[in-house]
């Protein structure tokens, strides 16, 4: 099993509308998907039409195996189910930073699944927390979504920082440009100087600005599904290619 994480610290910049067509495309494949909403907004959890399960607390999330696997629904596409997040997902952090080994709790909660899932995406919050570091150990890879502008590199940039700081390996980072707009100079120079400084970390797949994916919060449904001709659903298929050759 592979757990795969839709993580930036910067808020806005595309990890659900990444997580939820990743967690279609890779059930599509064939591959038996859960996808794991870590984050108290529950806007992926929402995409999928999928309730909260008010049972499922931040305590229980972590010690509860059995009321965190029937916290577990299915969606309404084959071999992809949710995990859907609730408010007291905001308090995480104050429960994780009380408990030993704080930083490796998450993937011993994810344990639980193990034999039931061939992938686990996690889309989550946007900060570097105690949750954060639980996603960075618990995942295999971590895809993280780049707006090229001046502040998103910034934050791109404190992301490595924190990980070489903190011995963490880069090697897990998968980052690639979203929401990028051929109109911009920016984003052209941006994204040149970035594949120059951070040559292995970028995929080579970028997800344009596109108002097929803005409409997912209308159709509550991955692109890939209500358009899957649509440029946005093909890029999103290249990224799930690209990202699993990768891993
Ligand atoms: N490529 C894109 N083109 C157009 N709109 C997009 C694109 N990607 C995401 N969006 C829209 O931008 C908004 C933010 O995207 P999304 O929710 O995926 O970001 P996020 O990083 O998960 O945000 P948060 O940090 O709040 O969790 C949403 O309204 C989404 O529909
Ligand atoms: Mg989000």
């Amino acid at each position: 099993m592979k757990i795969i994480a839709c993580y930036s610290n910067k808020g806005g910049v595309g990890k659900t509308a990444t997580a939820v067509n990743l967690a279609y495309a890779l059930a599509a494949k064939g591959q038996r998907t859960l996808l794991c909403d870590l984050d108290p907004q529950g806007a992926s959890s929402f995409y999928f039409r999928v309730k909260p399960s008010k049972k499922l607390t931040e305590t229980k999330f972590f010690e509860d195996v059995e009321r965190f696997t029937k916290a577990i629904r299915a969606s309404d596409f084959d071999g992809l189910d949710i995990l859907p997040a609730n408010m007291t997902f905001r308090d995480f952090d104050v429960f994780l930073s009380r408990m030993r080994n704080s930083r490796s709790r998450l993937k011993k909660a994810l344990k639980a699944v193990k034999g039931d899932y061939d992938v686990i995406l996690l889309d989550c919050p946007p900060n570097i927390s105690t949750l954060s570091e639980n996603v960075f150990s618990a995942a295999d890879g971590i895809i993280v979504p780049v707006i090229p502008t001046t502040l998103s590199q910034r934050t791109y940039i404190q992301l490595e920082q924190f990980f070489q700081a903190n011995k963490l390996p880069l090697k897990k980072l998968h980052a690639f440009f979203s929401m990028t707009q051929g109109v911009k100079s920016l984003h052209g120079q941006t994204m040149e100087d970035m594949r120059k400084q951070h040559k292995k970390r970028f995929l080579k797949t970028q997800i344009a600005f596109t108002s097929d994916i803005e409409r997912m919060g209308v159709q509550r449904a991955p692109v890939m599904a209500t358009a899957p001709r649509s440029q946005a659903a093909q890029a999103y298929g290249t990224l799930h290619d690209e990202l699993m050759e990768r891993l």
